[in-house]
């Protein structure tokens, strides 16, 4: 553990002080717990305005010695990763520090081997298995940047993504295993790859051993690549603000953004809060159930985690596989002590009642963690009574892809408990809310939109290449501000509570989709004209997906029309972001310039459709009426 943990509240608000009034030292101190090959020059350099941020420039490291390196001296046979596999009568994976050591060695040679080298950006689309966690610290050892596609985009996805990224190698799987299903995953690969013209490589691990086509001269099985290797392996040199990783994320505009974050900042931040926030101690074993396609899984299984010498388990699987009680029957097994997921798996654990909680012992949880979405007052009273039975502190973590890590939440069980609310900044973390013209509002018990005012180190640093969308995306609303895209509240006393979104983006079951980029997807569809696409609230998912849809021929054969479209979404994005409903509209509600009125969509959406507000402005007030009339 690092000397950085804190240990009580009052603790906590004395190093927030510090950490506001001098941040060069506050984080100059912390950072002095990790192993640097050569020390910065200087803490912090800053503008927001390019934006241009720099944290401990002028030092060198390799992030991969400290989460492997310096723990074989003393913690070398430690558990490091646990893996649980989606069927629970498969074996368990476990591997100690040293043995990951040396299996990460073993394929940073691999890579070597075929020609990878620093600042080569490397697309992995793995399910989750340890292949994926050794990928990830590989690419990160020699240098490579990793750029990790969640196994369930689509072959069109994916290859928008390897595009953008100007790619060499894909590493990827036969397929995979979900629940009782087998999903392909090469053969996406493949079809993806007919688009892409800068992949040199892939490297295929046999996952699921199905039949699949190897092409020649491209396509590498691991074990050949990794035959006869080293499993020693220099750690590569790396600049502080050297790019670590990509991680691409849906914003309000219609393509994926390529969210950048550099080694230093990072490496310090996740080490950091993760230590706070789930009050980590050496014994313990922590859990957190994403899945490493996505931020908190880089954040919160592999980085912050293994930073700190943890035991982290890693799951194939899904919540209700075999059956409902498969988290619980985990944390029973391992003696899960942190535990975290998000709520819209609570919501769905929950709808089938208690008696799969019950069955098994939890009594090892110390402090439970919810992330990704905004938690209901339902959801969060049922996992504090049911699965942390009381004892335990939720821990709502509210951050972002692009903030890296944990922004706002309690501090395990130092912090006071409000249910729904994700509560105090933590140090280093100055939010903000501003009004519409821009001021921040002073007061408590206040709604406004949610920003930063300084940097902090995991912060993203620009949007892969392309640093001006990164500068009007997050730095152009207001001046001097980070900009989150979110709406919060903060209490009478100075808790915070996220709200949601209040741009263009739906976080369905906690995955971020942008409103144009599903209609995008909708549009390719020869059968659409138009669409508009709104999120509406869901009590699983959190919020679902409406679409109008513009079609000429639908109402003669609507059934056809949608399943269409469906398959259209499917292949342009991937399942993850099928609308739920599609209603099919003779035309859009629009303003005389042409701008669809989307808050008439949303409220109609919602089912509230008392108060649309004024429609006379609209091009055509009378296509309202006939929405309202066929809503679904
Ligand atoms: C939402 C996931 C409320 C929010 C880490 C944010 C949350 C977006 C919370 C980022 C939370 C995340 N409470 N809302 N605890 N955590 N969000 O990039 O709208 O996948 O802007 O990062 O999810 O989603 P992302």
């Amino acid at each position: 553990m690092k000397s950085f943990q804190i240990k009580s509240f009052e603790e906590y608000q004395e190093k927030y002080t510090l950490s506001v009034s001098n941040p060069d030292q506050f984080w100059g101190e912390i950072a002095e717990n990790f192993k640097w090959q050569k020390k910065w020059d200087k803490v912090l350099e800053w503008n927001f305005s390019e934006p241009k941020i720099e944290w401990f420039k002028g030092a060198k490291l390799n992030i991969t010695e400290n989460l492997l390196d310096v723990h074989l001296e003393k913690n070398a046979n430690k558990k490091a990763i646990i893996w649980e596999p989606n069927i629970p009568s498969d074996e368990a994976v476990v591997y100690t520090y040293k043995d990951l050591y040396h299996k990460v060695c073993e394929f940073s040679n691999a890579l070597k081997s075929i020609g990878i080298k620093k600042g080569d950006r490397v697309c992995i689309y793995l399910p989750m298995i340890p292949e994926l966690a050794i990928a990830v610290l590989a690419c990160a050892r020699v240098g490579a940047i990793h750029s990790v596609i969640f196994a369930g985009f689509s072959a069109s996805a994916l290859a928008d993504r390897v595009n953008d990224a100007e790619a060499t190698l894909v590493i990827t799987a036969d397929g995979m295993s979900r629940g009782a299903k087998l999903i392909p995953l090469k053969s996406v690969v493949d079809e993806a790859l007919e688009n892409c013209f800068s992949i040199k490589n892939t490297i295929v691990f046999p996952c699921i051993k199905s039949e699949i086509s190897m092409k020649e001269n491209r396509d590498l099985w691991w074990n050949d690549v990794l035959s006869g290797q080293s499993n020693e392996c220099p750690a590569e040199l790396m600049d502080s603000e050297d790019m670590l990783f990509i991680l691409y994320t849906s914003g309000s505009t219609g393509k994926p953004k390529g969210v950048v974050h550099t080694c230093g900042g990072y490496m310090v931040y996740t080490a950091y809060s993760f230590q706070n926030v789930y009050q980590y101690q050496p014994e313990d074993v922590y859990w957190c159930t994403a899945d490493i396609g996505w931020i908190t899984g880089h954040s919160y299984i592999l980085y912050g985690p293994l930073l700190s010498g943890a035991t982290s388990i890693m799951f194939e699987g899904i919540p209700t596989y075999p059956d409902a009680g498969r988290f619980w029957q985990i944390v029973e097994k391992y003696k899960v002590n942190q535990f975290l997921t998000a709520p819209t798996a609570i919501r769905s654990l929950m709808g089938y009642g208690e008696k799969y909680v019950n069955n098994y012992n939890l009594a090892s949880l110390k402090v439970i963690g919810t992330v990704g979405e905004p938690i209901n007052a339902e959801a969060w009273h049922w996992y504090h009574e049911h699965v942390g039975k009381g004892n335990c502190p939720v821990v709502d973590n509210w951050w972002q892809t692009e903030t890296g890590g944990i922004m706002i939440s309690g501090l395990g069980n130092l912090s006071p408990l409000k249910p729904t609310f994700a509560g105090y900044p933590l140090p280093g973390i100055q939010p903000v809310l501003l009004d519409q013209e821009g001021k921040e509002i002073q007061e408590h018990d206040v709604e406004g939109y949610l920003c930063v005012k300084a940097p902090w180190p995991s912060m993203l640093r620009t949007t892969y290449g392309d640093h001006e969308r990164c500068r009007l995306t997050y730095f152009s609303h207001y001046d001097g501000y980070y900009f989150t895209g979110d709406g919060a509240k903060r209490d009478e006393d100075g808790m915070y509570r996220i709200i949601g979104r209040i741009d263009d983006v739906i976080n369905v079951s906690g995955h971020r989709f942008g409103t144009a980029e599903i209609e995008n997807a909708i549009n390719e569809n020869d059968l659409i004209i138009e669409s508009a696409v709104v999120g509406y609230p869901h009590p699983v998912k959190g919020q679902s997906i409406y679409a109008f849809v513009v079609c000429e021929h639908a109402y003669e054969n609507a059934d056809d029309a949608r399943k269409s479209i469906l398959n259209t979404v499917t292949k342009e994005i991937g399942k993850i972001a099928l609308p739920e409903k599609i209603q099919f509209v003779s035309g859009l509600p629009k303003t005389r310039s042409g701008k669809i009125m989307r808050r008439i969509l949303r409220k109609i959406a919602e089912g509230d459709t008392t108060n649309l507000g004024d429609t006379s402005t609209l091009l055509d007030p009378l296509v309202v009426d006939e929405i309202v009339k066929n809503a679904i």
